[in-house]
């Protein structure tokens, strides 16, 4: 999600944040821009798409100066156009910004009532303007940055420029990252290691809530509320494609990793404890067409077909409307009884797959109301419907989905809340409830990430495996059909999901001593029943491994082993039950040696049929 580069010293630095920009590219972006000041002014170029449409634009309008910064934007609030592309800028001010601005709508008010125009959609653009008001009363450029950030609830890593201070870059940072690096008379900030390796080796991660300035001479770093830090580069000896993945072996381990924090990216600005409520004006649907909704119909294909199997169990358990999933290929296929009254939900983590596009079509066309969910902005999908509500998991690079199945499975859960609450089917206290516990889930999950040496042991077997069944009761079932993909497609070993009811309709004749089983049992409602299937499995000698809660003392005695995730509010069991089961395909598949972030025959976007 959005790269920043910023420069200080002696040399051009058009080039250099060009340059650093590219090593950003994985990161996703779809505009990019430059600031640099070249003297007398800030001159600014800013282009939609690749960054060589931007190379072709300072072409055109060169940007010479040794002061500047840059950055690449992966769209969250606002159309991915040129005037939504950073730097932003209000008077002397230029700003680059990773994250998400909470209060921007709040802010936006308060500065229009002060008659600031804005040029652009985006909640950046306010931080700009924010600044600059500081700015006025004549304080250098780091009270100004401070001042106007104690009006900001949200995420950000900043860099910003004051062409009447263009000695300076300053930085800043909460909840998104930002590096400074240390060069020989002269600095750099970017998003992340890779940006600025090639320059120097010496680099200083900023914490949370810390604020710098950066000098040909250094840096100096304060917290926010303005004490001094003092802390010390560290040398980097990653390589650089080493550093593109975070130091970790794959982009889809390190994907694994950034669920939490992409959860909390998802959630953020979008839910009020206090009214028990989810706010999102996106969704395009109003209280009346909540309450009067005769069924929602979910289409979507592969991980994301799962994901909407969590939404179905929450949409009848939480906003009591009859609910349907339907694989988006199928749906097509047949002759779908929709139309007025019913909500259909299109889920694709690219926007783009062309199955989901068309069952969408249909709908639409049958008079069906179309809601997105989607995690690429402006991307067909949520285009060709009537509302959109995007993850923020940032891009995904590994082909096998992981952070963006869980951010759909948030969105369900936003989605489910929102219709309850104005179905009158959910209770504000225990709206409340879910959406209390639901802030904790990522801290949760950071405990289940941290049993990966567990996992990875217990994978270790499963290598030699020809074939494994997983299986999943209630809000579980999706949680094993997606444990079971994900097995499937990085070590191209065979998987089911299986309801873990109906193995005894047909599965149970594979389970011998060669067949490991998984079982997805978290303490709720169906830990009985599944308890005694997998029981079933262990008396046909079939190997059986629980992802279960530490609190089911029992399980001891029913499984042959065991990883214990925290025990959380059973709706949401699965956020810390799916990522066992991918660390697990992860380890497998690493184990086996295959191509983990690009599987042989898949694609990470599908257009075809
Ligand atoms: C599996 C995976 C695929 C996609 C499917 C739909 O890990 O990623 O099964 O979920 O191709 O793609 P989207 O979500 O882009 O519509």
């Amino acid at each position: 999600m959005c790269g920043i580069v910023g420069y200080v010293g002696p040399q051009a630095c058009a080039d250099i944040l060009v340059d650093g920009l590219r090593r950003l590219e994985y990161r996703g972006y779809d505009s990019a821009g430059l600031a640099v000041f070249d003297g007398k002014r800030t001159g600014v170029v800013r282009a939609v798409g690749k960054l060589q449409n931007l190379v072709t634009a300072l072409k055109e309008k060169p940007l010479p100066g040794s002061l500047g910064i840059g950055h690449t934007r992966w769209a969250t609030h606002g159309r991915p156009t040129e005037v939504n592309a950073h730097p932003h800028c209000s008077g002397e001010i230029a700003l680059v910004h990773n994250g998400i601005i909470e209060n921007h709508i709040e802010l936006k008010r308060h500065l229009a009532e002060e008659g600031v125009k804005f040029a652009s959609d985006t909640d950046t653009e306010i931080v700009a303007h924010l600044i600059h008001r500081e700015a006025k009363t004549g304080d250098d450029l780091l009270g100004a940055v401070r001042r106007a950030l104690g009006h900001v609830h949200g995420a950000y890593a900043v860099a910003v420029m004051d062409a009447r201070q263009p000695d300076r870059i300053v930085v800043a940072k909460n909840a998104s990252p930002l590096v400074i690096g240390f060069g020989e008379g002269e600095m750099f900030c970017a998003s992340d290691i890779p940006a600025i390796l090639p320059y120097t080796k010496r680099m200083l991660p900023l914490e949370e809530g810390e604020i710098g300035v950066l000098t040909e001479s250094g840096l100096e770093l304060y917290t926010l509320d303005g004490k001094r830090v003092d802390r010390q580069p560290k040398t980097i000896t990653w390589s650089a494609s080493q550093a593109e993945k975070g130091g970790f072996k794959h982009f889809m381990l390190k994907e694994i990793n950034e669920q939490p924090r992409a959860i909390e990216d998802t959630i953020r600005g979008r839910v009020d404890l206090a009214a028990g409520d989810v706010i999102e004006s996106e969704l395009g649907i109003d209280a009346e067409t909540a309450k009067s909704l005769k069924r929602v119909y979910f289409i979507a294909c592969g991980t994301s077909h799962h994901a909407t199997l969590y939404g179905r169990f929450l949409m009848e358990h939480i906003a009591k409307v009859p609910s349907q999933t339907e694989l988006a290929s199928e749906f097509i296929g047949r002759d779908p009884v929709v139309g007025e009254g019913d909500l259909v939900v299109a889920v694709s983590q690219s926007g783009e797959t062309l199955d989901t596009l068309a069952a969408l079509k249909v709908a639409k066309e049958k008079g069906a109301r179309i809601l997105a969910v989607a995690n690429v902005i402006d991307s067909a999908i949520p285009r060709a419907a009537h509302g959109a509500f995007y993850t923020h998991a940032g891009p995904e690079i590994g082909v096998a989905s992981t952070k963006c199945f869980t951010t759909q499975l948030a969105a369900m859960v936003l989605l489910a809340v929102f219709l309850g609450r104005r179905r009158g089917t959910l209770e504000k206290e225990r709206a409340q409830e879910i959406l209390q516990n639901f802030v904790e889930i990522p801290n949760q999950m950071r405990t289940v990430l941290a049993l990966d040496d567990i996992i990875r042991d217990l994978a270790r077997p499963l290598a030699q495996a020809k074939s494994a069944l997983f299986l999943g009761r209630g809000v579980s079932y999706p949680i094993a059909v997606e444990g079971a993909l994900k097995l499937k497609e990085i070590s191209y070993i065979h998987a089911e999901g299986y309801a873990a009811g109906e193995m005894k309709h047909g599965p149970i004749a594979l389970i011998d001593a060669d067949m490991p089983v998984i079982a997805v049992m978290p303490d709720d409602k169906a830990y009985e029943k599944i308890a005694s299937n997998v029981q079933e499995a262990k008396a046909r000698e079939g190997h059986v491994l629980a992802v279960a809660t530490r609190h089911n003392a029992d399980i001891g005695g029913i499984a042959h082993n065991a990883i214990y995730v925290p025990k959380v509010d059973p709706v949401l069991s699965p956020f810390v039950t799916a990522l066992p089961l991918q660390l697990l395909s992860y380890f497998v598949a690493d184990f086996k040696g295959t191509d983990v972030d690009q599987p042989r025959n898949l694609a990470k976007t599908v257009t075809v049929e």
